[in-house]
C-alpha cells in the first residue's frame, strides 16, 4: 500500500510531511517525494529508496512551502524509480496516489489525442495530465477534479495541491482509505491515523466516493454525488493506532472494507499491471513445468482458499492438485514423490497442524512453499519459499482479508505455473491480469451492497439452520460462506457442492431454512439455476448472490437476490467473498454477537 500525507500549514512543511511519512513506512515502499507551494509555485523534490534518500535531498535542496503533499510509493505501474516516485506534477498541480487506476490507458489515449505527453509509465500521471487537461479547458481545480473523479475506475485515493491556490488542497476516496485531520487553523490529509497523529489528535474518516476540499480553516467533504457531507471528528488516542478500528464498530469491519486496498497491493505484487502479465516477486526453487502433482494442505478459511486453487491450478496449468485439510494430511501418511510441490495456505504461519502437515511433506522430499500473511512465522522460516499475501495485521478472528489475499496470490501462483507448463497463453494470461487487476474495484462495488445486506442479514438472523450451495469455483465459496456465519452468528450453517443437493440435502428444504445459492453467470449458472427450481418447488427460500447477468436469467422467486457486479470467471470467486463475509458480519451484529473475538476461537490455532 502507498502511503499519502499532506498539509494546509503556517510554517513549512516538508519535515513534517516526512515525518508522517515514516510512520507509514510499515505499509511498505520503493520510493518517496513531497511537493510544496511556495509563492504560488510547485517544487517537489522525489527519491528511490527509503526516506533517508528524500531527506539527504531536501537537506541539499530545501522546501520551505507551507501546504505541501507527500507519498511513500510501492510501485504497480512504472519501475521504483524516481521518474516514476510521486508527486506527479504539471504545471498546474501535484498530485498523490494510493491505489489502481484501471482504465488508465483508455484515459492515457484520449489525452495523447488532445497531445498531452508523458513523461512516465504510471497511472498517477493520467491523473495529473487528465485534471490539468480540465484546467486548460478554463475549470477552476475544484471544478476540474470534480469532473475528473468520475472517469476514474478502480480503487484508489488522491491528494492534490495546485499551483498558484495557496490555500487549497483536495483529497479523494475510492476504495482505499483517507483521512482529514484537523488542526488550529491548519488541516490535514493522510492515508489512516497513524500518519496523522504527529499533527492532530482529531479526525475523520473520508466513505468511499467522498471528496474533500481543505483549507487552512475549513474542511468541505462532498459525497461521490457532489452533495456536502457530514462525517464525524474523532478524537485518536496516541496508543490506539496499530489495533485502530478507524469509524469501523468492529476490526472484522474494517477488515472487509479494506479488501480494496490490500488485494490491490498484493496484486501488485504478483503481476506488472503494465505488461498485464504476472511477474513473482519470488525465485522458485523448482520448476512448475517440471511437476506432476501439487499436494495443497491448510485448515478452515485458509484451507477453502487452496480448494478454490485447486480449480485453477487443473485449469489453467493441467497439473493435478491433491488437497486435504491439515489435520487429516498429518496422520495420513500419504505416499509423496520426492521433488514435486507441497503447498501450505496460512493466516498465521503458526497453525499446529498446517505445521505438522508442512514437516511430513518436508520430510517427504517436497518443494515446501507457504502462501503466508506472518513472513516472520514458524511456517514461513521451516518452507522452501513462500509467497507473502501483505494483508497487513489482521485482528478479527474470522479470517476475511487474509482470505481474498491468499486467492490473489495463489491465482498468480496458477497463472505462472500455466505459462511454465504452455497450457496459457500470453493473450489468455493477459485476460486473466487484467481481470485481476480489476477486482479492487470490483469488490469496492461489490462493499456497496452493503446496506441491502444489511437489511436481509436481520432474517438471516431468525434462522436456526442455514445451506449455502455453490457449484466449481463458487463451491469452495458456500463451504467459506458458511464457515463465517457460524463461526461468529453461532447459527449452523453448512455448505454443500449444488450438484449433491439432490443426493441427500434436499430432505433438508423447507421454509425456515434460508439456501444461501452462489452462482455467478458462469459455465455452470444453468446447472444451479435448476438447483435453485429444485429447492423453490420445495418451499425453500433462496438469497441468491449472481452477477447482473444472472440476476436477469434466473428466472425464479427469491427471498432476495443480492447482485454483484459482471466479473470474469476465475475472478468471481474473490470478489463475491465479499457478499458472505458481509452477510455473516450482519447477521453477527444484528445477534450482538461477539464478531472480533467469538467464543471458544482463537485468531491462531497453535495447537491440535
Ligand atoms: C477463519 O475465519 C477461521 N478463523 C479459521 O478457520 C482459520 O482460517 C484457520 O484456523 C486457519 O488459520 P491460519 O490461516 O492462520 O492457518
Amino acid at each position: 500500500m502507498c502511503g499519502i500525507v499532506g498539509i494546509v500549514g503556517n510554517e513549512p512543511v516538508a519535515e513534517q510531511i516526512v515525518e508522517a511519512l515514516r510512520r507509514l513506512e510499515y505499509r511498505g515502499y520503493d520510493s518517496a517525494g513531497v511537493a510544496t507551494l511556495e509563492n504560488g509555485q510547485l517544487d517537489r523534490r522525489r527519491a528511490e529508496g527509503k526516506l533517508r534518500n528524500l531527506e539527504v535531498k531536501l537537506s541539499q535542496a530545501p522546501l520551505s512551502g507551507v501546504i505541501g503533499i507527500g507519498h511513500t510509493r510501492w510501485a504497480t505501474h512504472g519501475k521504483p524509480n524516481e521518474t516514476n516516485a510521486h508527486p506527479h506534477a504539471t504545471d498546474r498541480l501535484a498530485v498523490v496516489h494510493n491505489g489502481i487506476i484501471e482504465n488508465f490507458r483508455e484515459l492515457k489515449a484520449f489525452l495523447e489525442t488532445k497531445g498531452m505527453r508523458f513523461e512516465t509509465e504510471t497511472d498517477t500521471e493520467v491523473v495529473a495530465q487528465l485534471v490539468t487537461y480540465e484546467m486548460r479547458q478554463g475549470r477552476p481545480p475544484i471544478e476540474a477534479v470534480a469532473v475528473t473523479l468520475p472517469r476514474l475506475r478502480g480503487a484508489f485515493a488522491l491528494g492534490f495541491i495546485f499551483s498558484g491556490e495557496d490555500d487549497l488542497m483536495i483529497g479523494a476516496r475510492h476504495g482505499a482509505p483517507l483521512a482529514i485531520g484537523y488542526g488550529d487553523g491548519e488541516t490535514y490529509l493522510g492515508s489512516d491515523a497513524l500518519a496523522l497523529a504527529p499533527l492532530t489528535d482529531e479526525i475523520a474518516y473520508l466513505e468511499d466516493g467522498d471528496w474533500a476540499i481543505l483549507r487552512h480553516k475549513s474542511v468541505d467533504i462532498h459525497d461521490e454525488n457532489g452533495q456536502l457531507v457530514h462525517r464525524p471528528r474523532h478524537k485518536i488516542l496516541s496508543g490506539s493506532f496499530i489495533a485502530d478500528k478507524g469509524n469501523y464498530r468492529h476490526f472484522m469491519a474494517k477488515e472487509i472494507h479494506e479488501q480494496p486496498e490490500v488485494v490491490g497491493r498484493t496484486l501488485a505484487h504478483y503481476v506488472n499491471c503494465t505488461a498485464g502479465r504476472v511477474e513473482l516477486p519470488i525465485d522458485l526453487p523448482f520448476d512448475f513445468k517440471d511437476l506432476k502433482r501439487i499436494s495443497i494442505s491448510a485448515c478452515g478459511t485458509a484451507y477453502l482458499a487452496g480448494l478454490i486453487s485447486k480449480y485453477w491450478f487443473e485449469r489453467l496449468a493441467r497439473i493435478p492438485v491433491e488437497i486435504d485439510v491439515a489435520s487429516e494430511f498429518r496422520y495420513r501418511e500419504a505416499p509423496m514423490e520426492p521433488g514435486e510441490l507441497a503447498l501450505f495456505v496460512s493466516q498465521s504461519g503458526e497453525t499446529a497442524d498446517t505445521l505438522a502437515s508442512l514437516r511430513y511433506a518436508s520430510a517427504e522430499g517436497q518443494h515446501v512453499l507457504s502462501v503466508v500473511n506472518v513472513p516472520t512465522s514458524t511456517m514461513a522460516r521451516e518452507s522452501d519459499v513462500i509467497a507473502s499475501t501483505l494483508a497487513g495485521v489482521e485482528v478479527g478472528v474470522a479470517s476475511t482479508k487474509a482470505f481474498t489475499c491468499q486467492l490473489t496470490v495463489l491465482l498468480a501462483l496458477a497463472i505462472a505455473a500455466g505459462r511454465a507448463r504452455g497450457t496459457l497463453s500470453a493473450e489468455d494470461e493477459k485476460t486473466i491480469v487484467d481481470a485481476l487487476i480489476g477486482v479492487p474495484g470490483l469488490m469496492s462495488e461489490a462493499i456497496k451492497r452493503e446496506h441491502q445486506i444489511e437489511i436481509l442479514a436481520r432474517e438471516v438472523s431468525k434462522a436456526k439452520d442455514v445451506l449455502y450451495l455453490g457449484r466449481g469455483t463458487s463451491y469452495p465459496l458456500a463451504l467459506e460462506g458458511a464457515l463465517k456465519l457460524k463461526e461468529i452468528s453461532y447459527i449452523h450453517a453448512e455448505g454443500y457442492a449444488a450438484g449433491e443437493l439432490k443426493h441427500g440435502p434436499i430432505a433438508l428444504i423447507d421454509e425456515a431454512m434460508p439456501v444461501i445459492v452462489i452462482a455467478p453467470h458462469d459455465s455452470v449458472f444453468e446447472k444451479t439455476v435448476s438447483n435453485m427450481q429444485e429447492v423453490a418447488a420445495r418451499g425453500g427460500r433462496i438469497i441468491l448472490i449472481t452477477d447482473e447477468k444472472g440476476a436477469l436469467e434466473a428466472g425464479l422467486d427469491t427471498m432476495a437476490t443480492i447482485v454483484m457486479p459482471m466479473a470474469h470467471p476465475i475472478v468471481a470467486p474473490i470478489v463475491h467473498a465479499v457478499p458472505i463475509q458481509l452477510l455473516a458480519y450482519h447477521t453477527a451484529v444484528f445477534m450482538g454477537k461477539d464478531v472480533d473475538q467469538p467464543r471458544n476461537l482463537a485468531k491462531s490455532v497453535t495447537v491440535e
